[in-house]
């Protein structure tokens, strides 16, 4: 059995913390709450669980660690607040108390992180003989295990193409999300987080290059191309309402090029509604999203990944997965060496042990 704290119950860490709480393998001992009006409420409201929990969610984070539990679950919003999210993960790993996290996406390929947030991640781990695990559905899943999928049908690759198409109108995550991606801006206002020369390749490059490295290629450039589509109607969804003249959909992308040809690409085709960019590409069969990658080689390998739910949107169903990439793990990374942790790293079938818990 393993003592569990959640730390955050927004869209992904509700997700997390009811499997933690269902799971009969899994303890949960203590939540975080940032928010004023979760503080003190039990576990089981702030996620819908059935019958309380008797945990209350507190944002004393040297309480939370007093628990000794050995696992935090860390999904607060790591992206726009990432001195204050390192501070807290490596308190917690130095505190000797093992960290698998949804947040800072830039950890999802740990050899590929910039020094900054390398160094002191590293340096907690091995003060609290502890460790770190990050990943997610995209980044994550679709760049790691799907790929890897793919390539295990193929005796010989020449390019990989990995593709979100999503329809985000129903995330409700305008905060980060939204604004990064320009939602509801025209061209004259202030450009976007991820139009920023740079942005996109420290999001995505990581996982270019870490494929690139796995398969033994050396890439001449990694770069990033972006396009907006602005609507001519006003589209009202959950993520934002656009107004005419303001960007709704956005198709963007990583490229890890070598001798002048994309051999490994990242893209995202993101769109609010299915009126926003109709000439752009849609997921197959009607579906709101896929996540797919295709191998062209020898043979032609196409793995299209549909995540869905009968009560949940499909973004939240990402959600979901999101969750489970990290909760899945929990038992082999609080018995890994210490250290950060790749998904690489993970026998597959560890990552399945415990799931079919009776709900
Ligand atoms: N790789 C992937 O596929 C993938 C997919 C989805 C999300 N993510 C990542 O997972 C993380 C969570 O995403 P999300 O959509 O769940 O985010 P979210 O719902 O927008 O926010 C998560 C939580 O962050 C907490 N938070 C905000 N400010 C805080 C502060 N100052 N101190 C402590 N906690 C604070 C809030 O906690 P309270 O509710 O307690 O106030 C909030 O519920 C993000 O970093 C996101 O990039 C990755």
């Amino acid at each position: 059995m393993r003592r569990v704290v959640q730390f955050s119950t927004g869209n992904v860490g509700q997700h997390s913390l009811r499997a933690v709480i269902g799971r009969p393998d899994l303890e949960l001992v203590g939540v975080h709450a940032a928010s004023p009006n979760k503080i003190g409420r039990d576990a089981a409201e702030l996620c819908g669980w059935r019958e309380p929990t008797g945990i209350v969610a507190t944002d004393d984070i040297d309480a939370l660690i007093a628990l000794q539990p050995d696992c935090v679950v860390y999904t607060a919003v790591g992206e726009t607040r990432p001195t204050e999210a390192l501070e807290q993960m490596t308190k917690f790993l130095a505190a000797g108390i093992n960290v698998v996290a949804t947040s800072m996406v830039w950890l999802v390929t740990p050899r590929q992180v910039d020094d900054w947030l390398r160094v002191p991640l590293e340096q907690a781990c091995e003060q609290g003989n502890a460790s770190l695990y990050v990943n997610g559905i995209d980044p994550g899943y679709s760049g790691d295990t799907q790929v890897h999928s793919a390539l295990s049908l193929v005796t010989r690759a020449d390019s990989i193409t990995v593709q979100e198409i999503f329809d985000y109108a129903n995330y409700d995550d305008y905060e980060f999300t939204g604004t990064s991606m320009g939602f509801g801006t025209t061209p004259e206002d202030k450009t976007p987080m991820l139009f920023l020369p740079g942005v996109l390749t420290t999001m995505w490059g990581g996982p270019v290059r870490n494929l690139a490295d796995q398969l033994g290629v050396e890439l001449d450039v990694l770069r990033q191309r972006i396009e907006p589509w602005y609507t001519e109607q006003r589209i009202e969804c959950k993520m934002a309402t656009v107004e005419p003249g303001g960007l709704a959909a956005v198709r963007f992308a990583v490229e890890g090029v070598r001798d002048g040809v994309p051999v490994i690409t990242m893209e995202h085709i993101t769109r609010l509604t299915a009126a926003s960019a109709p000439d752009w590409e849609f997921p197959p069969d009607g579906k709101p999203g896929v996540h797919r990658v295709v191998v062209e080689g020898e043979p032609r390998v196409e793995v299209n990944t549909h995540v869905s739910h009968p009560t949940l949107d499909v973004t939240e169903a990402g959600c979901v997965s999101t969750a489970a990439r990290v909760v899945n793990v929990i038992d082999w990374v609080c018995r890994a060496p210490k250290g950060m942790l790749a998904v690489e790293d993970i026998p597959s079938a560890e990552a399945i042990r415990g799931l079919m818990w009776k709900a």
